[in-house]
């Protein structure tokens, strides 16, 4: 495994790279989420890059970008275990360079959920991801369900600019007990870990409603609010059961719905979702 921190010295590697390359984002501080889409990455490419770099750009003034979990060495190791190829490690002034002011703005869907809480996320998310792709040039590129407007908005982005890669959208890992993995979880002391349950909670009740044949979508927002409202450690950002293209909202749902949800426990902002149907 070659760890590279420069573009111009990715580019040398990349011309002897075995074809298909897979790519992985990250922003480190892996778990066992990451390492199933490095996994899959290994079984359908023959050269596998992981990126890791804590993007600036996507996060809001509210957030601490500084308290962002770290940790290289323990990430590298995990990365050499799964068979990673290179690993692209760049800093922040190679991705951003002084005087840089070109940026990627996808519309419309980023207007709801975490971009209508995050002011500035997604343009943040699509632009490093669109310098990363140019710079790793991928064939396929894996990414989480777990973030799945992220996933929306970067399969918008890949086919409304012409990019010449495949996304491919990897299921969510859960906890044994059905939490999401995430960095995030890390911030969580042992009565929030417990108390962070609610979301995977929430939406067991809606996939549960939604088999017995519930299928008014406002019905099921309520249902879910009420039970993440009787944890008291829980605040809600939104509670959603959208179009899993346009992320409207829906009142019925007659195909397939996204359900989505952002709570704070505590201090630490969670995200979850299903697909119903
Ligand atoms: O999902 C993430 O970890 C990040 O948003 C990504 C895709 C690596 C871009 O910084």
């Amino acid at each position: 495994m070659k760890v590279v921190t420069e573009i111009g010295e990715y580019r040398k590697l990349r011309k002897g790279m075995p074809s298909p390359v897979g790519f992985v984002p990250t922003m480190g501080y892996l778990h066992q989420g990451h390492l199933a889409l490095v996994q899959q990455a290994r079984a359908e490419n023959k050269t596998v890059v992981v990126s890791i770099f804590v993007n600036p750009t996507q996060f809001g003034p509210k957030d601490d970008l500084a308290a962002y979990p770290r940790d290289p060495e323990r990430d590298l190791a995990l990365l050499e275990k799964e068979g990673t190829d290179i690993v692209f490690m760049p800093s922040a002034e190679e991705m951003y360079p002084e005087g840089f002011s070109s940026w990627v703005e996808v519309d419309k869907v980023t207007d709801r959920l975490e971009g209508a809480f995050r002011p500035g996320h997604f343009r943040g998310v699509a632009t490093i991801v669109a310098k990363l792709f140019n710079s790793v040039q991928p064939h396929r590129a894996y990414f989480g369900q777990k973030d799945a407007q992220q996933l929306i908005v970067i399969k918008k982005m890949v086919s409304d600019l012409n990019m010449d890669l495949e996304v491919v959208a990897v299921p969510t890992v859960r906890d044994p007990d059905g939490l999401a993995m995430s960095s995030r979880n890390t911030y969580l002391d042992p009565e929030e870990r417990k108390a962070a349950l609610v979301l995977w909670n929430a939406l067991s009740l809606a996939q549960e409603l939604w088999s017995k044949g519930e299928r008014n979508a406002e019905r099921l927002r309520q249902e879910m609010s009420a039970l993440i409202q009787k944890e008291p450690r829980a605040k809600i950002d939104y509670v959603s059961v959208a179009d899993p293209d346009s992320l409207e909202e829906l009142s019925q749902i007659e195909g397939t719905a996204l359900v989505s949800m952002a709570v704070r426990i505590g201090k630490t902002r969670l995200i979850d979702n299903i697909t119903l149907g």
